[in-house]
C-alpha cells in the first residue's frame, strides 16, 4: 500500500466530518496489518469535550471489527500546515497501533511521517501498570 493512496482515503473520509462548531474538517485512514483501511472523521458535539477527532473515530472502528494489529495512519485537513494528532490521540496511537507511520499532510497533499514515539516521546502505557 502506497501512502499516497492511504493519504486519498483520508481526504475522502474528511468529506464526512462534522464540526458545526469548530468548522475544521479532519480525516484519517488507518492501514491494519494485512492491508485493510479503516477510516474516521471528526464528529462534533454541542458539549464540545465529547467532540470525537478523525483518527481515533477510525481506530476505534477498526478495533470494534476485530483488529488489532496496525501499519500506518494517515491524517487530512484543510489547513496549509502538517496537521499532526492532538494529545489524546497520540495516547491512543500508542497503545492500539504501536509503533506506527503517522502521515501528515497538508492541503497540497505534501507530507511528513513521524514514528509514533517521535510525536509522544516515554509513553505511559501497559507496561507501567501491574508492577
Ligand atoms: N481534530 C481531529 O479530528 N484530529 C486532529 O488531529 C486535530 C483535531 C478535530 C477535533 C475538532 O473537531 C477539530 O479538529 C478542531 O480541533
Amino acid at each position: 500500500m502506497d501512502n499516497n493512496t492511504l493519504i486519498q482515503k483520508a481526504v475522502e473520509a474528511k468529506k464526512n466530518a462534522h464540526p458545526p462548531y469548530s468548522n475544521f474538517h479532519v480525516g484519517a485512514a488507518l492501514l491494519t496489518e494485512d492491508d485493510k483501511i479503516y477510516t474516521g472523521c471528526n464528529v462534533e458535539n454541542s458539549t464540545f469535550g465529547l467532540t470525537l477527532c478523525a483518527e481515533r473515530t477510525a481506530i476505534f472502528k477498526a478495533m470494534s471489527e476485530g483488529e488489532r494489529k496496525f501499519k500506518a495512519i494517515a491524517i487530512a485537513s484543510d489547513s496549509p500546515d502538517y496537521i499532526t494528532p492532538c494529545g489524546a490521540c497520540r495516547q491512543i496511537i500508542s497503545d492500539h497501533c504501536g509503533e506506527i507511520d503517522i502521515i501528515c499532510t497538508n492541503a497540497k497533499g505534501e507530507y511528513k511521517i513521524f514514528k509514533t514515539s517521535e510525536l509522544l516521546p516515554h509513553a505511559f502505557g501497559d507496561k507501567d501498570l501491574n508492577k
